[in-house]
């Protein structure tokens, strides 16, 4: 069917293929509401995107239907564009407020966001920095771009990199192109998580769906640890779940 090999350490990693970007979705968004319901005051690692917005769905109407309260879990979020405040409705945090906080019961003391309007981007790196490695997050929630990265972690971060300020790759800025509400440009540069912070979670649960992305997962399980492919360096970790539609597996 494809030129890829079948590769065998992928029988190593934890997948889990669902037929449709819908169930996939819904898997997640179970083991989220499990995870909270086990561990009401976890700190969860979130993303933004296209691809968590099912999920994020799924938990606001858990939360409705009493399923899951979230008054006590505490959030950080993975990345943000530099120059964009909350009130700016291209900004990662209003998208947070959006699909997910100001809709189902967080408390929003619990919520961490970076500030992507501060006059000083290193400072605040510098802060948010801090407060990422004063605890791990439970689960990590994870989308993951056409070219492999991981937050705004683009091909060629390196494996301890830390919370700092980025540019963002040309085929990042042409993605996001078509998400933007106000904006006429994507913002070149973010302040993101480094991927130590990332593999500095408990658990990491990637959810990708689409055919677009079918090559950038198949590069990542190829068992070759390279930044060249962000998500791909994930192999150190010893507690990942890829969680795929048939689009994103599709070369596996
Ligand atoms: P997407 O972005 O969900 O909008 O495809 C994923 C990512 O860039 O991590």
């Amino acid at each position: 069917m494809n030129n890829h090999p079948r590769i065998a350490s992928v029988r190593a990693a934890k997948i889990t293929i669902l037929p449709t970007a819908e169930e996939a979705s819904q898997f997640v968004a179970e083991r989220i509401v499990t995870l909270v319901r086990a561990n009401p005051a976890c700190r969860l690692g979130l993303a933004t995107g296209k691809t968590p917005r099912r999920v994020y769905e799924r938990l606001v109407a858990a939360t409705h239907e009493r399923k899951v309260s979230f008054s006590e879990v505490e959030t950080i979020n993975l990345d943000e564009y530099l120059g964009l405040g909350r009130s700016h409705p291209d900004s990662f945090a209003a998208y947070m407020h959006r699909e997910l906080f100001s809709v189902a019961d967080f408390d929003t003391s619990n919520i961490n966001l970076i500030d992507g309007a501060v006059a000083d981007e290193t400072a605040e790196a510098t802060r948010y920095a801090a407060l990422v490695r004063s605890r791990p997050a439970d689960l990590q929630l994870l989308g993951i771009g056409t070219n492999g990265h991981i937050g705004f972690n683009e091909p060629g971060s390196p494996a301890e990199s830390r919370v700092r300020v980025v540019e963002l790759s040309q085929e990042t800025l042409a993605a996001n192109q078509p998400t933007l509400l106000e904006l006429d440009r994507v913002p070149p540069h973010a302040i993101t998580m480094g991927i130590a912070d990332i593999l500095d979670a408990r658990e990491i649960v990637v959810l990708a769906t689409g055919a677009a992305k079918a090559e950038a997962i198949h590069k990542s399980l190829s068992g070759q640890q390279d930044n060249s492919c962000p998500a791909s360096l994930l192999g150190a970790h010893g507690n990942v779940h890829w969680v795929l539609d048939n689009g994103a597996a599709q070369l596996l």
